[in-house]
């Protein structure tokens, strides 16, 4: 009988980071997969389109935790995941990314005394007022498989004392997706639809508790964008987070006076590729946005004080400008005028990570066959 690799899955950015996975085992033929979903993410437009865009199976179970207060997240998918990893006996559980479903998973696994791995290791920003650099260092102190996307990753696990027989630099598996879903992503009617021209538009992500929680902070970035958007269109594509308080804080009226704003509901996966792959400038608090703009070689400005991805910086396109919005302004004035600044795609991220890993699980299991 085969082992079982259980995936497990919650809100919109593990779904690529685990389809290419999940592939990759399926082709390799060594082990059985199953997928758990959380429900983190339950929307339709902030889940079902994924599985949809990504090819991915129907998750084997569904445990509709759905949202709560940090504990209240966390706490129900201890819970709900821990009957299924009873049930299931999985020989390895994979868990991805920094969301609250991560950390939950890794948890579980740790008190079962289960194998887990982490795809997307050793990631910092070390700012612990955001809670992915809580759920980023718990996840990684007790995760016996540490699979970092760059070699920034392995450092920061050696200097937190991390056994370095558990650390495995394998890439970036979001850009495998990346990669193997651009065709299919530039084939599809968006800019037509949006009525826009490639290279002639920017894209807005914000969702950020920091940037979007705080009506001065919000309002301040909204001066930056201004600025932008005078410039050339802006398509935001909006998250249910900042939606509720965009009308929280009555910032409607302001929105409807910038006329190259262009607010719309979340995309798909191919939509919001398609998006990002022609635009001109992308801005965005999105950490996996910093890494898919690298890969595309299109400029990024980040809307946060601090990245735990630097590797987009000194490698790729991405520029820090925080939240100042001369600084904003500055930044966007010299990515459009600057033709180029176009940086290097970092090692790894090749589309091939996803093999690298099914490589690092055949000799995990098969090493723990033998003691
Ligand atoms: C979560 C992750 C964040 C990730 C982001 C991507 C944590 C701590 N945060 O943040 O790292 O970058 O996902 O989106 O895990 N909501 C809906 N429908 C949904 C999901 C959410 O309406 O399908 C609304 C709910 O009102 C909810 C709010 O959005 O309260 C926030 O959702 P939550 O899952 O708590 O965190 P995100 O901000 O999405």
């Amino acid at each position: 009988m085969r082992p079982l690799i259980l995936h497990v899955v919650g809100a919109r950015p593990n779904f690529m980071k685990i389809a290419p996975v999940m592939r990759a085992i399926e082709r390799a033929g060594f082990a059985d997969v199953a997928l758990v979903h959380t429900g983190q993410h339950y929307d339709a437009a902030m889940s079902d389109v994924f599985f949809t865009d990504l090819g991915m199976p129907r998750p084997d179970h569904f445990l509709g935790v759905g949202s709560g207060s940090h504990a209240e997240q966390t706490a129900k998918v201890m819970v709900e995941l821990e009957k299924v990893l009873l049930a299931k006996k999985p020989a390895l559980v994979v868990v991805a990314g920094d969301v609250n479903s991560t950390m939950a998973g890794a948890i579980d696994c740790a008190k079962l005394r289960i194998p887990c791995a982490h795809v997307e290791a050793g990631l910092r920003s070390y700012d612990w007022a955001m809670p992915e650099e809580v759920n980023r260092v718990v996840t990684d102190r007790i995760c016996e498989i540490l699979l970092t996307p760059s070699r920034d990753g392995d450092e920061n696990l050696l200097r937190e004392g991390t056994p370095k027989e558990r650390i495995f630099f394998v890439g970036n598996t979001m850009i495998d997706s990346l990669l193997t879903h651009l065709p299919r992503a530039k084939e599809t009617p968006t800019l037509r639809e949006l009525g826009l021209e490639a290279g002639q538009y920017a894209v807005l992500t914000l969702h950020r508790p920091s940037n979007v929680d705080d009506p001065a902070t919000f309002s301040r970035l909204l001066d930056g964008i201004q600025s932008v958007e005078r410039r050339l269109p802006i398509v935001f594509p909006v998250h249910p987070r900042t939606r509720k308080q965009l009308e929280t804080f009555g910032l409607g009226a302001r929105l409807g006076a910038m006329k190259g704003l262009r607010l719309v509901e979340p995309l798909g996966y191919l939509e919001f590729l398609a998006l990002t792959s022609q635009a001109r400038l992308v801005l965005t608090d999105s950490g996996g946005i910093q890494e898919e703009t690298t890969a595309l070689s299109i400029p990024c400005l980040t809307l946060r004080e601090n990245t735990e991805r630097p590797i987009t910086i000194t490698e790729g396109t991405n520029v820090l400008c925080g939240t100042d919005p001369e600084v904003i302004r500055r930044e966007a004035e010299r990515a459009l005028g600057d033709d180029g600044r176009r940086g290097r795609v970092p090692e790894g991220w090749d589309g091939k990570a996803s093999d690298r890993i099914a490589d690092v699980f055949q000799r995990f299991l098969a090493a723990r066959a033998g003691a």
